[in-house]
């Protein structure tokens, strides 16, 4: 991590500013690979390891993306399937142009292993994404050693950073997956500066999205260990990937067979958006979000109204509802609002702890 930004770091304990603590290994003298962070009022450490700040040591709930990034973790970059399919998800579900993000700090929302952190790098001026799995390991290494991205282990319901700060939060395919998504929603709202805005996604309770395979078998799945299930889309995947590229052709049949077969199928479109991918890796990527689709265990879908009242509920302006399936809804926080320093924030801080 380079060290100046640590001035955008909060301990999400007490609130306080980060220090290094210890360095182990340094690239220059700006760029930390191993050491150590520590909070400024309550002194509790925090490890940086490969570069990256660590502030939770395990996945909780979330086990199932840890496992699949590491294993997945290229298949999806648009630098690798050789595609744009993530720019312009992006660009698409936003509504930005490629110049809206110039020069702006984002921070990303659980950011998994960076299929999209490398394009918004490319877009925004500073990048901070994080995510609560190992999965932030498995970014690419030149990704992490960018002068303008800073990557961090860390939870949506304590995160790490100062708040009203950023021009942009951007939480995309993650809020159903939290145990809670309006208490993360509400953890996120306050990392917006005044004047900045807030990209979030979410699954939909539309019928066309609920109607999918996936809500017919997770009851079953989400309880069985990913493992297991690993396995079992192992044996079944191959024959089941077939029969859909089969059935593709008849295009009346398609909304059906996302009901009724099990399985993924993006050979098509990743065929059509010109990928270098083979068919066989074609196959893995449709295999990836099967598993993406029955492991989680969470997956709580929320409507299009139900967003838009948590934007207006928590004072931003300019609602926008882009989207119903999935729903993607953008806020804006009024130029002139100050927010309320967060509890942690209002309590004098705890002692410091004598320095040897
Ligand atoms: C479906 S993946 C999406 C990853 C990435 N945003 C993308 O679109 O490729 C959902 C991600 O949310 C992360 N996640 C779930 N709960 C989280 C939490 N409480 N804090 C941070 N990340 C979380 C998971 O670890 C996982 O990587
Ligand atoms: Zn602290």
């Amino acid at each position: 991590m380079r060290r100046r930004f640590l001035d955008l770091l909060a301990c999400p304990d007490c609130g306080a500013d980060l220090a290094v603590a210890e360095a182990r290994v340094e690239a220059d003298e700006d760029d930390l690979v191993e050491g150590e962070l520590a909070c400024e009022g309550c002194g509790r450490r925090f490890p940086v390891r490969r570069r990256v700040p660590v502030f939770v040591d395990e996945s909780q709930y979330a086990d199932s993306f840890g496992w699949q990034w590491q294993r997945y973790a290229q298949l999806q970059r648009d630098s690798y399937n050789g595609t744009s399919i993530v720019r312009n998800t992006i660009l698409k579900r936003s509504g930005w142009t490629p110049g809206h993000l110039a020069g702006k700090l984002l921070v990303e929302c659980g950011c998994g292993s960076g299929n999209d952190t490398e394009v918004l790098a490319d877009l925004a001026g500073t990048v901070v994404s994080f995510d609560l799995t190992e999965a932030v390991f498995a970014f690419d290494e030149d990704l992490l050693r960018r002068e303008n991205v800073l990557v961090l282990r860390a939870d949506i319901l304590r995160i790490p950073l100062k708040r009203a700060r950023f021009d942009v939060v951007y939480c995309h395919r993650v809020i159903m997956h939290t145990p809670d998504p309006p208490a993360s929603f509400a953890s996120m709202a306050p990392l917006v500066a005044p004047g900045g805005e807030f990209f979030l996604h979410s699954y939909s309770t539309d019928w066309k999205s609920l109607a999918n395979y996936k809500y017919a078998w997770r009851p079953l799945t989400k309880h069985l260990p990913h493992t297991v299930v690993y396995r079992i889309l192992r044996v079944v995947g191959w024959p089941l990937y077939l029969l859909h590229a089969a059935l593709h052709r008849l295009a009346f049949l398609r909304r059906l067979n996302r009901v009724v077969i099990p399985f993924e199928y993006h050979g098509r479109s990743l065929h059509k958006a010109g990928t270098t991918l083979s068919f066989r890796e074609r196959y893995e990527y449709s295999f990836l979000i099967t598993f993406d689709a029955l492991t989680p265990t969470f997956d709580n879908p929320s409507s299009a109204e139900t967003l838009q009242g948590w934007f207006e509920d928590a004072g931003f302006v300019d609602v926008e509802v882009r989207a119903r399936n999935p729903v993607i809804v953008l806020g804006h926080r009024p130029a002139d609002v100050e927010l309320a320093p967060r509890a942690a924030e209002t309590a004098p801080p705890p002692e410091k702890p004598a320095r040897s």
